[in-house]
């Protein structure tokens, strides 16, 4: 990424596009204002017309102002309001990097900054424009034979901080930018990869790769066997149809003093949920490649923060099995036995998530969590309850909860509470074990998350179900990239 900054007059800055922030129409703040003076009032008589719309993010795309270096000035809304919310910010973020890389400009130099956005400094409006930037540059040709050229709409981008002794935040927000960015870079790429390709086995090579450009962190993959000798029954029982050997993949990352306990991120990496025996109908059944990306997440968060060396302890952990029907296969009714000790009456085998997330939650405990966060595409009924706009949040600790709730809403990756109250509790009941692997139709993701809270008993613990969320359907089919943000922002804010 290319992004430098200056603070030299916008007026006389020679480029190929300088950006505006357009407050208030009527009283031009900061560059805008500087740039209506130079140019006689160009701009006011301009705004006065309503030749620009008054919404965040609406544009205004000018060639040849006059007396300004600039051959072209694009103005961008900050909205109607007093002040822009972080939201309508990435909305002006976002515009500013469509605009850039859908025309002929090959450089321009962006007075964003001059955006006032509520509770939020430079370097978090930094951030969001280096962000979006390399995000709506995404493209996914890996299993095409033309590759896209990605050098053909690259910017180079300056922003203007006003001041020198804005640099150093400026700089340190564009750094958080492109980590975040490139994190969620990698959880698309894992998420769009096709199920033959990216297999438990080929994530983790992943991390073994991870760990190569990143050495700082520690990878530890265990096989099957292993696994049977940690008794990890529910895990296995989920890989048991398939050909492809189930991976319970760790990486650890030392950024903080070893006393510090770490924060344990777990992702669900179904590679493809066929359902198993409880086989899903076909209609679509090529999006459950999409099963795996609550550990595409952790894999991104993992190298971002090994990127940008954050003062912290993170271990990841990412379950990954294939769920696939076969001679081998585990059948409704099935009791497997969990390496906690508590059997499980299988009663659909396309509620596989939970079971091999159990495991992987019995497990870390053997890494002293400060808290832990399980990330997984776990249930349809998600999808329900919030639809495709927010993650499902479900959690043992009303502060950890606190916690990500907020970091959702600072980075506009937002989730939402869902009880997982005893009422909810008691829907899971198996006659033949301790508990069943479902609980009924009613609040299908809540007794999920019910089912996980029986496995996260010794620590601090919440579940994102980002079912709803980690992919798009449709003509712009795509893995999106969520919940990195959220995640990033959740440890960000965990460091200061
Ligand atoms: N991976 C699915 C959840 C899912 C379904 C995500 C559709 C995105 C879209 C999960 O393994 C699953 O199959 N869950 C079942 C649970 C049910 C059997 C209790 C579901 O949601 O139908
Ligand atoms: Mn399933
Ligand atoms: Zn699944």
């Amino acid at each position: 990424m290319n992004i430098t900054l200056s603070n030299a007059d916008p007026v006389k800055l020679k480029s190929g596009c300088l950006v505006l922030s357009i407050g208030n129409p009527k009283k031009l703040t900061g560059c805008a204002s500087d740039v209506n003076q130079a140019s006689d009032g160009y701009l006011g008589e301009l705004l006065k017309q309503g030749d620009l719309q008054q919404k965040a993010g609406a544009t205004l795309l000018l060639h040849r102002v006059p007396n300004i270096a600039a051959q072209r000035v694009l103005l961008i809304s900050a909205g109607a309001g007093s002040s822009t919310s972080a939201i309508d910010f990435d909305k002006m973020s976002l515009a500013q990097a469509k605009i850039l890389s859908s025309s002929a400009i090959k450089d321009a130099t962006s007075c964003l900054l001059d955006t006032e956005v509520e509770g939020h400094d430079l370097s978090w409006k930094s951030r969001s424009m280096a962000q979006a930037l390399i995000v709506n540059g995404y493209q996914f040709d890996l299993h095409k034979s033309v590759k896209t050229d990605a050098k053909k709409h690259a910017v180079k981008l300056t922003l203007h901080t006003g001041d020198r002794k804005n640099n150093k935040t400026v700089t340190n927000g564009i750094s958080h930018g492109v980590a975040i960015a490139n994190g969620m870079q990698t959880a698309r790429d894992l998420g769009n990869m096709a199920a033959n390709v990216c297999t438990p086995a080929y994530l983790a090579d992943y991390a073994k790769n991870l760990k190569k450009a990143q050495p700082s962190v520690k990878v530890t993959v265990l096989g099957e066997t292993q696994m049977a000798k940690l008794k990890m029954g529910s895990l296995l029982s989920v890989s048991a149809g398939s050909e492809e050997e189930a991976k319970l993949i760790c990486m650890e990352y030392k950024g903080a003093k070893a006393t510090q306990k770490p924060v344990v991120l777990v992702g669900k990496g179904i590679t493809f949920d066929t359902g198993g025996i409880s086989i899903k109908p076909s209609a679509g059944m090529d999006e459950m490649k999409y099963d795996m990306c609550g550990a595409a997440s952790v894999f991104g968060v993992m190298q971002a923060v090994a990127e940008l060396k954050l003062p912290i302890n993170l271990v990841c952990v990412v379950a990954a099995a294939e769920n696939m029907p076969g001679g081998k296969a585990t059948k409704p009714g099935d009791i497997v036995t969990s390496m906690s000790g508590k059997t499980i009456e299988v009663l659909n085998t396309d509620a596989e998530g939970r079971l091999v997330l159990c495991d992987a939650l019995t497990y870390i405990a053997k890494y002293k969590p400060d808290v832990v966060v399980d990330i997984a595409t776990l249930t349809g009924a998600v999808i329900i309850a919030l639809g495709n706009h927010t993650t499902g949040l479900m959690s043992n600790d009303d502060d950890l909860s606190d916690e990500l709730y907020q970091a959702g809403m600072s980075s506009n990756d937002k989730c939402w509470r869902l009880p997982i109250w005893d009422e909810y509790q008691n829907q899971l009941s198996s006659n033949f074990a301790d508990l069943p692997n479902i609980g009924g139709r009613a609040a299908g993701s809540i007794t999920a998350g019910c089912f996980l809270s029986r496995f996260a008993t010794e620590y601090r613990w919440a579940h994102l179900d980002i079912a709803g969320v980690a992919w798009k359907q449709g003509a712009a089919k795509g893995a999106t990239g969520r919940p990195v943000p959220l995640l990033m922002e959740f440890l960000l804010a965990r460091c200061s």
